[in-house]
């Protein structure tokens, strides 16, 4: 649990008690926050590639504790459960991981790396449980509009013999949405009535129901920032303005960007909140969906996880408004 007494501590950079978090970091260097990321469609938490993107934050920020989000205790189950399962219970298990891990849930906050379908995911993390809480988010080529396509062929053979079918013929059945990953993001607007009815995971985590959930607004509204980078040449995530949470018309390729839908208007997420505040960043990445270089990846981590002091002389008020 966090407490506000830590917070106003940490806040006049006088923290005395040695904390399990604290244990790489000095007053010198500032709070060193730990690192969550979650992988995307067809990884898993023993891939090389994700290694090295640990290894990297560690790098670039000393003293990281980097945790990479695992949804079974090995990488070939890991990645299976990143094409079948309920993500509302998948969501459930990371929220209950995060809180049982010792370092993590004894931090004063943590920041989030979203890969692909990992972003919409840890933001739905953020919505529904945020403890610990996160401090910045960012997000690579997430879906957060949802896909109006499945191209997951580019990503991986096995999945499409598997369920690509499904998905094309019975992505609104009761067994698409609680058992394939990819259906329970799927969001054409062309099928807005259908997505409103059965969607598992997007519709509710949009707020785009008639019932908006206080809960979610409050939450993502209480990032210090939300940055999310589109991939420039991304043919695998359809579309790829889904990333800026864009919506485009699957006939005409029409793009409605975020500040003219009603998601935003309405605010039924916080964003525009956010906005105003300067704290949602579009970014963009160039190349391929997924194709990230270290120098990318490395000018992300500088920006937005470098120690909590730091950030906070740079920017002040930082860390006295995120004990809202
Ligand atoms: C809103 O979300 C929170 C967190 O998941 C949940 O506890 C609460 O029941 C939800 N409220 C409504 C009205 O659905
Ligand atoms: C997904 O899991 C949640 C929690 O167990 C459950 O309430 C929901 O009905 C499931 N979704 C579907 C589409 O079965
Ligand atoms: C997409 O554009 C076409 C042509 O302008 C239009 O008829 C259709 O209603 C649009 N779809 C949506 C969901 O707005």
């Amino acid at each position: 649990m966090r407490s506000m007494t830590l917070l106003a501590t940490l806040a006049t950079n006088a923290l005395a008690v040695a904390l399990p978090w604290q244990s790489a970091t000095d007053a010198a260097s500032g709070t060193q926050l730990p690192l969550v990321i979650w992988h995307g469609l067809g990884d898993d938490f023993e891939r090389e590639g994700l290694t090295e993107v640990a290894k990297l934050a560690e790098s670039t920020n000393p003293g990281t504790y980097v945790h990479l989000i695992r949804l079974a205790k090995d990488g070939s189950g890991d990645r299976s459960a990143t094409f079948f399962g309920n993500v509302t219970e998948q969501i459930a298990q990371v929220c209950e991981q995060l809180a049982a891990d010792p370092i993590l849930s004894t931090a004063p906050a943590i920041n989030a790396l979203g890969f692909s379908q990992g972003g919409q995911f840890l933001r739905g993390y953020i919505e529904r449980c945020n403890s610990p809480p996160v401090h910045n988010l960012v997000t690579f080529g997430s879906q957060h509009n949802g896909i109006s396509a499945f191209e997951s062929c580019a990503i991986d053979n096995w999945f499409c013999r598997g369920a690509e079918e499904l998905l094309r013929s019975g992505r609104w059945t009761s067994f698409a949405q609680s058992r394939v990953v990819p259906a329970q993001y799927f969001r054409d607007p062309e099928e807005l009535d259908a997505y409103l009815e059965h969607s598992n995971f997007l519709a509710d985590i949009n707020n785009e129901r008639v019932v908006k959930n206080e809960t979610y607004k409050k939450n993502l509204a209480s990032l210090n920032r939300f940055a999310m980078f589109m991939f420039e040449d991304d043919t695998v995530a359809v579309p790829k303005q889904s990333a800026f949470f864009s919506e485009v018309n699957s006939t005409t390729g029409e793009v409605t960007p975020l500040h003219e839908r009603p998601i935003y208007n309405e605010d039924w997420l916080g964003l525009k909140q956010l906005d105003e505040q300067g704290k949602l960043h579009f970014n963009t990445s160039p190349g391929q969906h997924m194709h990230l270089s270290a120098k990318t990846l490395r000018k992300a981590f500088t920006q937005y996880f470098a120690p909590l002091e730091e950030s906070r002389l740079s920017r002040p008020g930082l860390v006295v408004q995120r004990g809202l």
